[in-house]
């Protein structure tokens, strides 16, 4: 099996085994996604003129929403999302011909994805906890960047085991027995591929890329983090 078929045979399973329902359910939760508070984070570090004709690239783009949510707002941009799940491109739908998705796997150095220097702003929502490393993508931003550029995470972290099976029994005991052992299974894999990372540790992995940081949120009551960095000018 190829390193792409071998990821996408992995993020099938990770996201629950059915990709067209994950596909779905990414559809669904856009909104709540790239909410008032991921607007003011993007409107605070991204500072683009409607009619900037900036290239804008968005890691793990999904069916491409956010791709028609940046052509809305800056209609004269070169926008490209990368994706490599199946699932998710088929039901990419009425993308403006200018936007372009290209299907590679983000797990590896992919130095001539972009032309050195060539991306103003890359967006990585919720990718980074489902890539085997982040290193390898946050060398190759790096080199896309243009000095200046720059980079907007969003992503799970690290919580308590409390806080994370509080959040998904909604109200039901532990020892209730509908609480079942394939039920735990299952959290406690989800647990492990979605608390990865500390904030801190996204952060010290970025500037030992040469990153700048700008800024490192907790959202979502400490489950998540939105983080801006910028390659030094
Ligand atoms: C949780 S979804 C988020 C989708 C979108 N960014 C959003 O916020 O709605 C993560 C996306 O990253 C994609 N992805 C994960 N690992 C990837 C990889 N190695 N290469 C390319 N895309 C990847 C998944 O297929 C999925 O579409």
């Amino acid at each position: 099996m190829s390193s792409l078929e071998t990821t996408q045979v992995y993020l099938e399973r990770h996201h629950g085994g059915d990709g067209r329902l994950a596909a779905q359910r990414t559809l669904e939760s856009h909104q709540r996604n790239h909410d008032a508070s991921f607007q003011t984070f993007w409107n605070t570090h991204v500072n683009l003129a409607p009619d900037t004709t900036a290239h804008l690239i968005d890691l793990g783009c999904g069916p491409g929403l956010f791709l028609q949510d940046l052509h809305q707002r800056y209609p004269d941009a070169q926008l490209t999302g990368i994706e490599c799940a199946p699932y998710m491109l088929e039901l990419v739908d009425n993308l403006p011909a200018s936007v372009q998705i290209q299907v590679a796997d983000l797990n590896l150095d992919l130095p001539e994805l972009f032309a050195l220097e060539t991306v103003d702003v890359a967006l990585a929502n919720r990718l980074i906890h489902e890539l085997h490393q982040p290193v390898s993508l946050f060398r190759n931003l790096y080199r896309w960047l243009k000095p200046g550029g720059v980079v907007i995470l969003v992503d799970m972290v690290r919580q308590p085991l409390k806080s994370a099976l509080l959040h998904e029994l909604k109200g039901v005991s532990l020892t209730d027995p509908q609480v079942t052992d394939e039920w735990l299974q299952a959290q406690f894999l989800h647990y492990l591929e979605h608390n990865r990372y500390h904030p801190e540790d996204l952060c010290d992995l970025l500037e030992m890329c040469g990153f700048e940081l700008l800024a490192c949120e907790s959202i979502r009551s400490g489950r998540a983090a939105q983080i801006a960095i910028r390659k030094p000018v």
